[in-house]
């Protein structure tokens, strides 16, 4: 008898779904049919897919949920959005509408803020670099300018010269209070940096010190880094107040609070981790209220959270554009979309909903995105129950700093749509290749010669 050749067997483990499970039917079977009411395959089919998909209702009560529990605790307070996160125009034009100011990291985003509308008054000019002419517009304009660097200093001492009157300004500190520190922005406390900046800055008799800024880091789940900072914070005002008798308008303890997803290496699910609203308010208020600033006022405390009100408020609608078994027996799914579009994929660990019922027996899966880039992987195990070519995946929580950091590559990036007590807004149309190539031009030098009409090779 003929030996037959081996041949590796593919053992596939199949994990059985909710219905024997006294839990319940696990999360990832639970198809997402709908988003506020709109059926997704409807919106996918209408506005394509992939498609970023606002709930506004959310945004909004991401943003009061925030705002309300800082100012029951703390009176003189205001929240200032931060662009970076996402500023796209419209979510920037909602968070206005509800009250927020702007935090604004370049020329650029100073832009948008002000052709929407908001004051000078109402934007935090923060970031490590700034032109002469954009810190000319923003002290113009009134903004809230936090400076980062020494050469930052003597253009503001300059422009002050030029003005003809002292400048108000505020300083970004750093402290060592996470692993590793943020040092890249601002002057250090601990070394002493912070201080000299500020005797430097007191001693031109140009500039008139009347803030202090910080901004730890992002993502930050550790609340004692709050309440260590906040705490600094004081002993430094207070150093400074004694030493060169600064007086304080505003202390801002920056942004950075987490959202609802978990990170790759985190143990736990973030709803396990993340803080509350409370407990950040918590950390911060109840440190910079019990001050003893001898009977002096606090100052105004502003935050500046981007993640913490975008991310949940966004999903993303993709579809399946094939599936295919690894050598290792393992399944792999290819989407529609990559990393290209949702960069946060490094960090997050982005759990996936189908939008129809695909059944409640889930496999292993490594799902890859649409990149032809070795790299471009959104998951490399996620239990997915099955899903094949054409049928759609919902990614909720993709609203922070995705839109943001998208990178146009191969592909055209997609329409946002915003729904809003059941109407849908297209906020940001897809992208077209005469968009993207606008700017290009072929030199005749470089033009190839034309066919024929009929294209016919001689
Ligand atoms: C100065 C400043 N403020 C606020 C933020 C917002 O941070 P997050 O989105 O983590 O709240 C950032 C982002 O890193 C920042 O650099």
């Amino acid at each position: 008898m003929e030996k037959k050749p081996y041949m590796k067997p593919t053992i596939v483990r199949h994990t059985p779904g909710g219905v024997l499970n006294k839990f319940g039917r696990p999360p990832q079977t639970v198809p997402m049919r709908r988003i506020e009411g709109f059926d997704v395959s409807e919106l996918a089919g209408e506005y394509g897919s992939p498609l970023f998909v606002l709930s506004v209702r959310e945004l909004k009560r991401k943003y009061r949920e925030l705002d309300r529990t800082f100012r029951t605790r703390y009176p003189d307070f205001q929240l200032a959005y931060s662009y970076k996160t996402n500023y796209l125009k419209s979510v920037c034009s909602i968070l206005h509408q509800e009250g927020a100011w702007a935090e604004v990291v370049s020329g650029f985003e100073y832009d948008i803020a002000a052709d929407l509308g908001v004051p000078g008054g109402r934007i935090i000019f923060n970031g490590p670099y700034k032109t002469r002419g954009e810190l000319k517009r923003a002290f113009e304009n009134g903004s809230i300018v936090n400076i980062d660097n020494y050469d930052e200093m003597q253009v503001i001492e300059d422009l002050a010269e030029e003005f003809g009157r002292t400048l108000d300004v505020g300083l970004r500190i750093n402290m060592d209070l996470n692993d590793p520190p943020w040092h890249k922005f601002g002057f250090n406390y601990e070394s002493g940096q912070a201080f000299e900046a500020v005797r430097r800055a007191t001693s031109g008799g140009k500039l008139n010190v009347v803030g202090l800024h910080m901004h730890t880091g992002t993502y930050v789940d550790d609340l004692t880094i709050y309440s260590r900072g906040a705490q600094g914070m004081i002993d430094f005002y207070r150093l400074i107040r004694d030493n060169f008798g600064v007086r304080l308008k505003y202390w801002d303890l920056g942004g950075g609070f987490a959202s609802m997803n978990t990170l790759h290496w985190a143990y736990l699910p973030a709803e396990q981790t993340t803080p509350t609203v409370d407990q950040y308010a918590d950390a911060i208020c109840s440190v910079l209220l019990a001050a003893d600033l001898g009977g002096e006022e606090p100052p105004k405390l502003f935050i500046e959270p981007g993640r913490a009100i975008v991310d949940d408020p966004f999903y993303l609608i993709t579809s399946v554009a094939a599936q295919k078994r690894l050598p290792n027996g393992r399944r792999a799914v290819v989407l529609d979309t990559g990393m290209n579009m949702i960069s946060s994929v490094q960090w997050y660990r982005y759990q996936f909903q189908s939008a129809q019922d695909s059944g409640t027996t889930v496999e292993d899966t490594t799902v890859y995105g649409a990149l032809c880039m070795n790299i471009d992987v959104i998951n490399h195990s996620l239990s997915l129950p099955p899903v094949r070519r054409g049928e759609l995946l919902v990614i909720p929580r993709v609203g922070a700093y995705n839109l943001s950091q998208s990178w146009q590559f191969i592909y055209l990036r997609p329409a946002v749509i915003a729904i809003d007590d059941g109407r849908v807004h297209v906020i940001k149309r897809a992208e077209t290749r005469e968009y993207v190539q606008q700017f290009e031009q072929v030199p005749e030098d470089y033009s190839l010669p034309r066919e024929p009409a009929d294209g016919a090779a001689s």
